[in-house]
């Protein structure tokens, strides 16, 4: 229990006289006054995340597009807009969500395999600043919508370079065998097909190798295979996309480069390629650690070969640790008195074997009905990738300010669950 959990949280989650506090408040007055499951988002936090991003990758010519996916509430994107970011979208609703939060399309970029005609039109007609291409097919599909709004449209070409990634084989995505982007032959093909398109204008390349990458490595193996196929195919990028990737530490003990580290050897290698714009489009660094989810305990289960701590937050409410074997530290909202702690798993109520937040997690072996748990680093991909399933309502979401708590998201009702059904 005595790990160093600022390592994690940088000390915007943090024990004061034994109590969990998210900033300024006590995440135990919080579960009070909201119930669990809960969502707790620290603001400074990620006020903090947006700042040390744009200053490590300040200095040259670029575009922050935080990555929608990872967490896509509102009130979040408003503080994201407000600080000069601009967003990475993939699908139309993430586009209507980029545009209530009132982002300028001028930074708004489309990435995705299989983005919708209804999709593309929208984006043309909004004006958004680019497009990331996938496959060739796409390419004609932005120029029937482009010629209709008379726009010329600038696209970059997403490249599968075939690198591998040391992450999880679910978010590995710069394989050749994965789906995502374009391979060598047919970049080179589309870039020589569209040289006198009229409405579709290739200003460089897009690539997203993989999520929570904890070296800079691959991001400069990656930059030094453009540039061998710029000189191979005689083209200069303008822009280059990089795509996100970014890792945080889960763990205090597990070893994620700075920031810093990543911003002075990619702007190293951009300089050398000589683009005018790198685009960056960071999901997990942003938000990752900035929140924390809420949950109770509802039952306390020993066996003789596993003692099961059963939690009202389930796979719906957080589903990395059944999806991907993530781990996400889990920690008691009230620390006792020297006392003996017990291993075991905290699982959800879902009627999965999957459905797990933690294995062998170290808890007080006093641990009984209605005690309060904090799961660490639930700011992406949680909330954003919860369901309704086991007819659960998805839970409230809650921003702290110093002392001060809002609702950004009200908990679900069961009518909910049930709107829209015939
Ligand atoms: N750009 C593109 C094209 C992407 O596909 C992604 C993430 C990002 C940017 C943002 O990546 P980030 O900076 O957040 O790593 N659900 C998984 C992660 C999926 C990532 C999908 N693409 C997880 O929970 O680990």
């Amino acid at each position: 229990m005595e790990k160093d959990i600022d390592l994690i949280f940088n000390g915007f989650f943090r024990y004061k006289s034994k109590r969990f506090y998210a900033e300024e408040t006590a995440v135990e007055d919080i579960a009070k006054k909201y119930g669990t499951p809960c969502y707790v988002y620290s603001y400074h936090s990620l006020l903090s995340r947006i700042k040390k991003f744009k200053e490590a990758f300040g200095g040259i010519n670029t575009l922050i597009c935080y990555s929608v996916k990872a967490n896509s509430n509102l009130s979040i994107l408003k503080i994201i807009k407000e600080h000069g970011l601009g967003v990475d979208i993939v699908s139309g609703g993430e586009l209507r969500r980029a545009l209530i939060a009132r982002f300028s399309p001028k930074k708004i970029v489309f990435a995705g395999v299989g983005k919708r005609d209804e999709e593309i039109a929208l984006a043309i007609k909004k004006n958004i600043y680019c497009f990331n291409i996938e496959n060739e097919e796409e390419i004609a599909l932005i120029e029937k919508y482009a010629r209709k709004h008379r726009r010329k449209v600038i696209c970059n070409l997403r490249l599968n370079l075939d690198i591998d990634v040391d992450t999880h084989h679910y978010v590995k995505t710069s394989k050749k065998e994965t789906k995502f982007g374009l391979d060598i032959n047919s970049a080179s093909r589309i870039l020589k097909n569209s040289r006198n398109n009229r409405f579709v204008e290739i200003k460089g390349f897009h690539l997203h190798l993989g999520s929570q990458l904890k070296d800079v490595q691959p991001y400069v193996k990656a930059l030094e295979s453009v540039k061998y196929l710029c000189s191979e195919i005689n083209f200069r990028p303008e822009i280059i996309d990089l795509g996100g990737g970014f890792g945080i530490p889960y763990a205090p003990e597990d070893k994620v480069k700075d920031i810093e580290d990543f911003g002075v050897a990619i702007k190293e290698k951009i300089k050398e390629l000589g683009a005018n714009l790198l685009i960056l489009e960071p999901g997990r660094y942003i938000v990752g650690n900035t929140a924390v989810l809420l949950c109770s305990v509802l039952y306390v289960k020993r066996r003789p070969e596993k003692n099961f701590v059963i939690v009202d937050a389930g796979m719906n409410d957080l589903i990395r640790p059944a999806f991907y074997s993530s781990y996400h530290i889990i920690l008691p909202a009230k620390q006792g008195r020297r006392v003996n702690y017990i291993k075991v798993d905290i699982v959800g109520p879902i009627c999965e074997t999957g459905d797990y937040l933690g294995k062998d997690v170290e808890v007080p072996a006093n641990i009984k009905k209605g005690d309060l748990l904090v799961i660490g680093s639930a700011g992406a991909y949680c909330f954003s990738m919860a369901s309704n399933y086991n007819s659960r309502p998805r839970p409230c979401e809650i921003m702290v300010k110093r002392n001060r708590d809002v609702v950004i998201r009200k908990r679900e009702r069961y009518d909910d669950l049930w709107k829209g059904e015939l």
